[in-house]
């Protein structure tokens, strides 16, 4: 086994024993331009105890690191808080070379691993409020359904304080460093807001949710140990404040225009709206969809208020590249927008329909009906893209009002 990899102690009894994935370049649709980690931690207690795995590929990283403290036979426990291959991948070897004592996963874990590993091994499970002893330690864990998967779990480590939240206040970045505090703060900042805009959004409910149960729980946090990227430790707090502020989505004065063209049409009446909206007052992004990923518009929508989408209408409908972004927005469930469409068109013109119907779907509050152009925009049509483009603004402006005038 490679001796070239070393565990990371995060605290007295806890050691980063995971893999930094540095060639990743995209998670099942996810653009991960910076890679990413799996972590895994391991326990040292009477009873060693490992919480997660890491992906098939990352095993031997994982186990050398594991090594550099203890020889992995002596693993008593393996916690799988979630059932997603990128930590569990490595759990049906580990459990055929080591035989630990016990598999602890939430109920719904217990299924999952059953339906992708289709083993014969038990799984005991653990709910919220149960505890695991593991001599010396005592373990906790907390059920976090949805976040993401219905089987996610939190496990929490007493005396340490170490709460090991899976993919929950992660991110995809691979780093030598293994703390957020030293990290530079706009990396990690953009880099925790693109995970949870593409990977939590959709459950901000239940995050809110999860946030508000906490202090019943009382668990003294003293480290937030996430299955990727880089661990909280001096700023526990600035990242559940950040998800605190997300889950919000509250409206603000940004808004993104999003389009793509096929002669240019299209991209002229965006430029129009763009300058419409920053007219009326709004803070705007134009995004082309031809080289721009659908991850980072989800990163660009997270803080944004107003969502004003532009398509040329192709074989009757809209164009792929934007019904790409859209399909993708729709499944995260942004809420508290306002927007609009706009396109141009050569003969049937439907693109402009779909979008306001997808819209009205999104539940995105429309400032107008959408606009359309046969063909090449003249001034007159660029002066209507403006007047679009203001409206959006103004009720853009009014719903921040509304939100302050509420808070
Ligand atoms: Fe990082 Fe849902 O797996």
């Amino acid at each position: 086994m490679s001796n070239a990899f070393e565990a990371i102690q995060i605290s007295d009894r806890v050691y980063w024993v995971g893999a930094i994935d540095w060639e990743l370049r995209s998670f099942h649709g996810y653009l991960t331009k910076r890679g990413t980690t799996y972590n895994a931690y391991l326990i040292v207690a009477d009873e060693i105890t490992l919480v997660d795995t890491v992906k098939p590929a990352f095993m031997d990283e994982m186990l050398a690191r594991i090594a550099s403290v203890v020889d992995p036979s002596q693993i008593s426990n393996i916690i799988s808080n979630h059932a997603e291959m990128d930590h569990s991948g490595a759990l049906p070897e580990l459990i055929k070379r080591y035989h630990p004592n016990r598999i602890i996963a939430s109920p719904q874990g217990a299924k999952a691993l059953a339906a992708h590993y289709h083993w014969d091994v038990e799984v005991e499970t653990a709910k919220t409020g149960d505890s695991l002893d593991l001599g010396g330690a005592q373990l906790r864990f907390v059920e976090a359904r949805m976040l993401h998967w219905p089987d996610s779990m939190f496990a929490y480590l007493e005396g340490d304080g170490v709460l090991f939240t899976n993919d929950a206040f992660g991110m995809h970045l691979a780093t030598s460093e293994r703390f957020a505090d030293q990290v530079e703060e706009t990396l990690w900042r953009r880099e925790a807001a693109k995970y949870y805009a593409n990977i939590l959004l959709h459950f901000s409910p239940l995050v809110k949710r999860l946030l508000a149960q906490l202090p019943s729980l009382e668990l003294d946090i003293a480290i937030i140990a996430p299955d990727h990227g880089p661990i909280w430790r001096e700023n526990v707090m600035q990242i559940v404040e950040l998800y605190a502020h997300w889950a919000k989505q509250l409206p603000t004065r940004k808004a993104l225009v999003i389009y793509d063209s096929m002669w240019r049409s299209t991209a002229l009446m965006a430029q129009a709206v763009g300058e419409g909206l920053a007219a009326g007052g709004a803070e705007v992004r134009l995004l082309p969809l031809d080289g721009t990923h659908r991850s980072d518009v989800l990163t660009e929508l997270l803080d944004a208020g107003g969502l004003v989408v532009g398509s040329p209408t192709m074989n009757n409908q809209i164009y792929p590249t934007v019904a790409d972004v859209m399909t993708y927005i729709k499944g995260l469930k942004p809420q508290n927008l306002v927007g609009a469409s706009f396109g141009s068109y050569g003969w049937s013109g439907e693109a402009v329909k779909h979008l306001d119907k997808q819209l009205e779907e999104m539940k995105v509050e429309l400032a107008a009906p959408g606009f359309r152009v046969n063909y090449v925009p003249d001034a007159d049509a660029l002066a209507s893209c403006r007047a679009l483009g203001r409206k959006v603004a103004e009720r853009l402006l009014a719903k921040v009002e509304e939100a302050s005038s509420e808070s």
